[in-house]
């Protein structure tokens, strides 16, 4: 298990970077290129190995792919072109892969099992099985704990008007990816508007989805089945997940300032710039622009004290993989922060109350975890230590930040995991 060093106090940070592909558009770029007619060539595609889970998964089912060093091809075979699988599809550590997946896989003529490794098949399941099998999905938990390994038999599906009860990106897509397969319209209401790469990317592919939101603030997207989807050219905006931890690095580091380049700024992913913003943090847009229906922007970030600052409500799906590092912030910061309406971050990787809750203690920070989330009482300096990753890659990079501005020296345990989402990470920390 490798073990990566941090020193503290580190020099101002200075130079520019480029931030890897986006990990949900990676995802989704594979899959509906694997659905569509004709050949999707996707550029700045994320290599990591969350995305080659979704890549390994398609191969399975026949489609080919290409995967070289400039660009993927994958060779669309329409709609209803898969071919059943003669193994087990193996989606690793992606809850994308798994959820997504079993959306499309409800909607086969073919029988087919879904697992991945043990974070993945302990996370829950019940919320796509559940409104799948309102559609008929004939979809079922192996071990009968509501959790992966997932077996899916082929069933008839019907449009249906689901009201989620969480505001999740990955249970609206796995209903929105299985109403391509029913035989009237279907609709996802969400709490909140959660990420909607998804409807985006489907309609660039040819499908029919249409997204409103009603005066209370709820969401929903509306899908009609479509005969087929046609393949897309797609360049994948830099993932503003990863860009997090070298923003806070930016804000955090006395003497810094950082250029990083084509991030994707879509508003239901972007609710940690506001964050950052609201704590005092300079965080400069330029060169605004939209691609491929998604807008992107070099973000200019300089070192700023900072203060604590409330986070919950809408904000909380558009930020809620970044919660691990704001936490860390808010412990460098001055003054209480509070995270609230976050009960999902038990349900991540690992349940990341109690991890951020662990490492930060660990680091000297005053935290307290609640049901929903955590207060933070700043201290404005944390001091370096061991910290647990336990194999959750987004804990291993907030706390790799962590300890470039802390005391001493820290180490992060298994810090292989950021392979996940971000394997260049360590590499990129290095360079400034
Ligand atoms: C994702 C959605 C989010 C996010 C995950 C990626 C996606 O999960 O945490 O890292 O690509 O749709 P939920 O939709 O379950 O909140």
């Amino acid at each position: 298990m490798k073990t990566t060093a941090i020193a503290g106090r580190a020099a101002g940070l200075r130079g520019e970077i480029t931030i890897p592909g986006d990990k949900s558009i990676s995802h989704r770029s594979v899959m509906f290129g694997a659905l569509a007619r004709g050949t999707t060539e996707i550029t700045n595609f994320l290599q990591g190995a969350d995305c080659l889970s979704t890549i390994r998964c398609f191969r399975d089912m026949g489609i080919e792919i290409e995967n070289t060093p400039d660009r993927i091809l994958v060779h669309g075979r329409g709609l209803r072109g898969l071919a059943a699988p003669s193994v087990t599809l193996d989606t690793g550590n992606s809850g994308t892969t798994t959820r997504l997946l079993a959306g499309i896989l409800a909607g086969q003529p073919f029988p087919s099992v879904l697992s991945g490794d043990a974070s993945l098949n302990s996370r829950p399941m019940k919320r796509i099985m559940e409104p799948l099998g309102r559609m008929g999905a004939r979809i079922a938990s192996v071990r009968g704990n509501g959790c992966a390994p997932l077996a899916v038999s082929p069933g008839q599906l019907h449009g249906i008007r689901y009201q989620s009860p969480v505001a999740s990106a990955q249970v609206k897509s796995a209903v929105l990816l299985a109403g391509l397969y029913a035989d009237g319209e279907t609709t996802v209401t969400e709490p909140t508007l959660s990420r909607n790469h998804t409807e985006l990317m489907l309609r660039g592919f040819g499908a029919s989805v249409v997204s409103s939101q009603t005066d209370d603030g709820r969401a929903s997207a509306s899908i009609r089945p479509c005969e087929e989807l046609y393949a897309q050219r797609i360049q994948v905006p830099g993932d503003i997940s990863s860009a997090a931890y070298f923003i806070a690095a930016g804000l955090l580091v006395p003497g810094s300032e950082l250029l990083i380049k084509n991030v994707g700024v879509n508003p239901t992913r972007a609710g940690f710039l506001k964050v950052c913003r609201d704590m005092g943090g300079r965080i400069e847009c330029l060169n605004e622009k939209i691609a491929g229906g998604e807008p992107t922007a070099d973000l200019l970030v300089s070192y700023s004290p900072l203060h604590g600052t409330t986070v919950e409500g809408d904000v909380i799906p558009t930020l809620i993989d970044e919660i691990p590092m704001i936490a860390v912030l808010a412990a460098y910061a001055e003054g209480t922060t509070v995270i609230r309406d976050a009960a999902e971050l038990k349900v991540k990787e690992t349940n990341r109350i109690d991890t951020v809750t662990e490492n930060l203690l660990a680091m000297g920070g005053r935290i307290t975890p609640t049901d929903d989330g955590m207060i933070i009482d700043g201290t404005g300096s944390l001091n370096g230590a061991e910290i647990n990753s336990y194999l959750d890659h987004r804990i291993a990079m907030a706390f790799a930040v962590a300890g470039l501005a802390a005391e001493g020296e820290t180490r992060i345990r298994e810090s292989g995991c950021v392979d996940v989402s971000y394997p260049e990470f360590f590499r990129t920390l290095e360079q400034i």
